[in-house]
């Protein structure tokens, strides 16, 4: 009788003290913060609003799996750097001033936001780099294969050259920004396939991914290069690309050579129908936002088992090494391949691609 008293009597302090958030229920007892229930706060730092991806697909899909993972109670607090670094230490302050629970960090400059990460652990505040593998003391990294993308890039750049593709083509490289890590990663796989087969005739790196820095490099190339004389053009994303076309037209190209990209932007998917960009790469955005929103759910709410299933890969930044993380693959999209990704996968509908300015281009590759 006594003991039966007794185990209650703990089992009822158990309880409540897991309801006071003071005891870790589910985790594995070496983590230092407290389990927490559904009423938490995630606060998200993205990095940019040239690119459309952030604002349009990241954060509202961020937003709707915290919601839907905390019967939704959980919240997310967010801010974009719009390309500054500055800013986006300030909106990282911000952050832990306001003490939300996990951050979920997309780096403007890998490198100088390590002092923040280094704040925001200090203060309990687990960091999870999103997108870009932020340096410093970060908990979990969620990207796509980035090695990957420049692979894909360059193989289907090759594959546009055709199998007449010469060691004297001349192609010209366009990269991302040299802050952000992903560039020097899409450049590297770019490259792997590249090197050898092409001449790579000049090669820039773009301050900020700005599409007008790419468009004033484009121009500075086809000056150097001659406009006839350019086999290619690597950009490796949708924004720059718009910007490389842009100076081709200015300087009288009317049979434009192929061209990357990468995000599936809408115009970038309009400019693949109608035949002016050669190809993008298509990232299933709600494979890596909804995975990060359950990496965050589950490390605020201790749930170390899942946390693990979700981070298998592993990976090293110039100040830590073996860090969880999960890589989600990606796609080549040219024109044979819209329905299969950004359709197949509501991305956008067929109607939003085939406006009357592309309806014709539409109905020769049967998209309607
Ligand atoms: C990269 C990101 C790309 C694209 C680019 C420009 O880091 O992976 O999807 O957004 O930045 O913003």
């Amino acid at each position: 009788m006594r003991r039966i008293a007794i185990s209650v009597a703990l089992s009822t302090m158990t309880l409540s003290l897991a309801g006071c958030g003071v005891l870790n229920a589910t985790g594995d007892g070496a983590s230092a913060s407290p389990t927490k229930g559904d009423d938490i706060t995630v606060g998200l730092l993205l990095p940019e609003k040239a690119n459309t991806r952030y604002d349009k697909f990241d954060y509202p899909i961020i937003k709707n799996k915290v919601a839907e993972l905390t019967k939704k109670q959980g919240k997310v607090e967010y801010a974009n750097a719009d390309a500054s670094a500055t800013r986006q230490s300030e909106q990282l302050q911000n952050m832990i001033d306001a003490k939300v629970d996990v951050i979920l960090l997309d780096a403007v400059d890998a490198h100088a936001v390590a002092d923040g990460v280094k704040k925001a652990k200090d203060a309990g505040i687990p960091v999870i780099a999103y997108d870009r593998l932020a340096e410093g003391p970060i908990d979990a990294y969620i990207s796509f294969d980035n090695e990957l993308v420049g692979e894909v890039q360059g193989r289907t750049l090759l594959e546009a050259l055709g199998s007449g593709v010469d060691t004297s083509d001349k192609v010209v490289m366009m990269n991302g920004s040299p802050t952000d890590p992903n560039a020097k990663q899409f450049k590297e796989g770019a490259l792997s396939e590249l090197n050898g087969k092409v001449d790579i005739a000049a090669s820039y790196d773009t301050t900020k991914w700005k599409p007008e820095v790419a468009e004033a490099n484009m121009a500075e190339a086809i000056a150097k290069i001659g406009k006839n004389n350019i086999a290619a053009v690597y950009s490796a994303n949708d924004g720059m690309a718009g910007g490389v076309i842009k100076a081709l037209k200015a300087a009288g190209v009317t049979d434009l050579p192929p061209i990357t990209g990468q995000d599936a932007e809408l115009d970038a998917v309009q400019r693949v129908v109608a035949g002016e960009q050669y190809m993008s790469v298509y990232k299933s955005y709600p494979d890596e936002a909804e995975a990060a929103a359950q990496m965050a759910v589950t490390k605020i709410q201790g749930k170390d088992i899942q946390f693990d299933a979700l981070t298998q890969d592993r990976v090293d930044s110039p100040t830590a090494k073996d860090i969880p993380a999960r890589l989600v693959q990606v796609s080549a999209l040219t024109k044979h391949s819209i329905k299969d990704t950004v359709i197949a996968d509501g991305i956008y509908t067929a109607g939003e691609i085939c406006t009357a300015k592309y309806k014709a281009a539409c109905a020769a590759i049967g998209l309607k």
